[in-house]
C-alpha cells in the first residue's frame, strides 16, 4: 500500500503534515517554510521542471520545490549550453510549470544577459517572471558579483535563491570545473556564500564544490544550502530532472544518480507503436469509432 508521507511523523521531529517532502497540499510552499526546515534540520529535495505535465508528476510525488532552471536550454530547447536561453523562453516555461502545480514553490532562473547589466535590469527581468509567469522566487548566478542585484530584488519583495560554485552561464570563462579547490578558492567561495546571504538570498545553490567545503558553508550560513555535486551535508539536494530520470542522451555528470530509464521506456513505446502501425495491428477494433 502506498503510504502518505504527510501522515507520518516528520523528519527532525516536525509534526506530521508539516514536512516539506510530501506534506499537505493545502497551500503553496513558501520561502519561510524552507527557513523553518533548516531550523528543524529537515533535508528536502528539489528537481528541475520545464513543462506542466512533468511538473504535475513531481508535485504528486511530494517534491516541495521545483526549479525552472535555465538547464532548459540543454534539456528542453536543444541548445548546447544555457547561454542562449532568453527571458521570453523562461517566462513561457515557468508559467507552464506554475499552471501544472499546486503545492511546490516554483523558482525560475534569471537567464544569462537578463541581470548582468545591473540591479535595475535584474529587477525588470525578475518582475516579468513573478507577474507574467507567477513564480514564487527567482534564482540568479554569482556570489559577491551579484550581491547588488540580490539586494534590490529582495528589497522589492522578490525572494532570491543564489547560485555559487560552478555557474554554468559563465562556461565561456570558467569551463565546467570543480570550484573551491585550494585555500584561496575555498575562501572566495565562503565570501560568496556570506555575500549572498547578507544581500538577502533565502537559499544558496552550491554546484560542483568539494563535499567538505560545502559542509563548512552549510554550517556557516543561516539560510539553506542546496547541493548539486556538493556532497551529502547540504540542507537540500537538487538534480536536473532529465539526468536523474535517465532521459538525457549520452553522458551525465558523475554526481548524478540515475533513478530510472525513461529514455528506454519512451523509445520502446515509440517502436512498439511504429511496429503496430506498420504491421496493421493498430488501431484495433477497440480503438475505432463507428
Ligand atoms: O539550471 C539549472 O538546472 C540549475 C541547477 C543545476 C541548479 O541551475
Amino acid at each position: 500500500m502506498t503510504q502518505n508521507p504527510a501522515a507520518q511523523p516528520g523528519p527532525g521531529g516536525a509534526p506530521a503534515g508539516r514536512t516539506l517532502y510530501g506534506g499537505k497540499s493545502s497551500r503553496r510552499i513558501t520561502v519561510r517554510d524552507l527557513t523553518d526546515a533548516k531550523e528543524r534540520g529537515e533535508k528536502w529535495p528539489m528537481l528541475t521542471a520545464y513543462d506542466a505535465m512533468t511538473a504535475s508528476v513531481f508535485d504528486q510525488a511530494g517534491i516541495p520545490v521545483l526549479l525552472v532552471g535555465d538547464s532548459a536550454g540543454n534539456c528542453a530547447l536543444g541548445y548546447e549550453t544555457t547561454v542562449p536561453v532568453t527571458l521570453d523562453e523562461m517566462v513561457v516555461l515557468s508559467s507552464a510549470v506554475v499552471r501544472g502545480t499546486r503545492r511546490p514553490l516554483i523558482v525560475a532562473d534569471l537567464p544569462f544577459g537578463s541581470f548582468q547589466e545591473g540591479p535595475t535590469q535584474a529587477l525588470r527581468s525578475a518582475l516579468r517572471l513573478v507577474k507574467e509567469a507567477g513564480v514564487g522566487a527567482v534564482k540568479l548566478e554569482g556570489g559577491e558579483r551579484s550581491h547588488r542585484q540580490i539586494e534590490l530584488l529582495v528589497e522589492s519583495g522578490i525572494p532570491v535563491m543564489a547560485h555559487i560554485g560552478l555557474t554554468p552561464q559563465s562556461v565561456n570563462t570558467m569551463g565546467y570545473r570543480v570550484q573551491g579547490r585550494g585555500e584561496e578558492a575555498a575562501q572566495q567561495l565562503l565570501r560568496d556564500a556570506k555575500a549572498v546571504q547578507d544581500a538577502g538570498a533565502f537559499s544558496v545553490v552550491l554546484e560542483l564544490v568539494p563535499a567538505e567545503l560545502a559542509a563548512e558553508v552549510t554550517r556557516a550560513l543561516q539560510v539553506p544550502t542546496i547541493g548539486i555535486g556538493a556532497g551529502p551535508d547540504c540542507d537540500a539536494q537538487v538534480l536536473v530532472a532529465p539526468d536523474m530520470l535517465g532521459l538525457t542522451d549520452g553522458r551525465v555528470p558523475r554526481f548524478v544518480k540515475k533513478y530510472a530509464d525513461v529514455r528506454g521506456v519512451m523509445e520502446n513505446a515509440a517502436r512498439a507503436f511504429a511496429e503496430d502501425v506498420v504491421g496493421g495491428t493498430f488501431p484495433a477494433e477497440e480503438h475505432s469509432v463507428h
